[in-house]
């Protein structure tokens, strides 16, 4: 057992939904002199890790937010280079995570990728959706403005005339999950950038300033701990 394991028994409260906007790979990459499609490269080791951390600390969601609608806008070369590194990632590690039990999850406009990537997306999730471990939830193709009108998009399609607010998260990607905990932001920049906006409504914020490749179980672990300081009020009282 490890050292950190050991100490997990003194948190009092674990989060059930940890959301990472993994940024800082291109400006990892740079401190380096490599080029920014490493960053991604070890970027995607560094989730691998994290996902097996959050598994550890007992977390039963960990979301990653691995690409924006925005991210179109990148060179073609680097888009490509990230979509082939989400294929090698899903297919590389489908029987590891069949054996260690988590379910894979996407949120995000699926529908318009290349089809390999939705067979390969589909494929994961189809083959893990029995599992009752931790679930890894992947943004990929995601904006939380998106989300939203398409929400309302189909819940007008749907002839209703007013929702509640039950109804409106049953039309969100995330119909499935609970609302993160915890977002983390890598790499110092102090913005959300049009992720889980609607979900992150009384999430705890933390801006690591290390940058995403560099992101370990320690860093996760001393969120855990600042964490368990916060005192979540919802507009209420203590
Ligand atoms: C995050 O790292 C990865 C993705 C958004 C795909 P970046 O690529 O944004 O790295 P920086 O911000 O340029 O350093
Ligand atoms: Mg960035």
């Amino acid at each position: 057992m490890s050292i950190l394991s050991k100490k997990q028994k003194s948190f009092s409260k674990i989060p059930t939904h940890i959301a990472f906007i993994v940024d800082g790979n291109g400006r990892w990459a740079k401190k380096y002199g490599m080029p920014r499609n490493y960053g991604h490269k070890c970027g995607v080791d560094a989730i691998k890790k994290i996902i097996d951390s959050c598994s550890k600390f007992g977390i039963k969601v960990a979301s990653f937010f691995i690409f924006s609608t925005e991210n179109w806008a990148r060179p073609k070369d680097e888009v490509d280079y990230i979509f082939q590194l989400a294929k090698d990632m899903f297919e590389k590690t489908l029987s590891e995570y069949k054996e260690k039990n988590y379910r894979i999850h996407v949120i995000g406009e699926v529908s318009k990728l290349d089809s390999e990537m939705q067979e390969i997306i589909s494929k994961a999730v189809t083959e893990t959706q029995d599992n009752d471990g931790m679930i890894v939830n992947f943004a990929i193709n995601y904006g939380g403005r998106d989300e939203i009108v398409r929400a309302c998009n189909s819940l007008i399609k749907s002839g209703k005339e007013e929702v509640t607010k039950q109804d409106f998260e049953q039309a969100l990607y995330t119909c499935k999950l609970p609302d993160p905990d915890i977002v983390i932001r890598t790499s110092g920049e102090i913005r959300i950038s049009n992720f889980m906006l609607y979900q992150m409504a009384y999430s705890e914020l933390f801006f690591p300033k290390k940058y995403w490749p560099d992101f370990k179980e320690k860093d996760l672990y001393k969120v855990l701990i600042e964490y368990q300081g916060r005192d979540r009020r919802y507009g209420k009282l203590a």
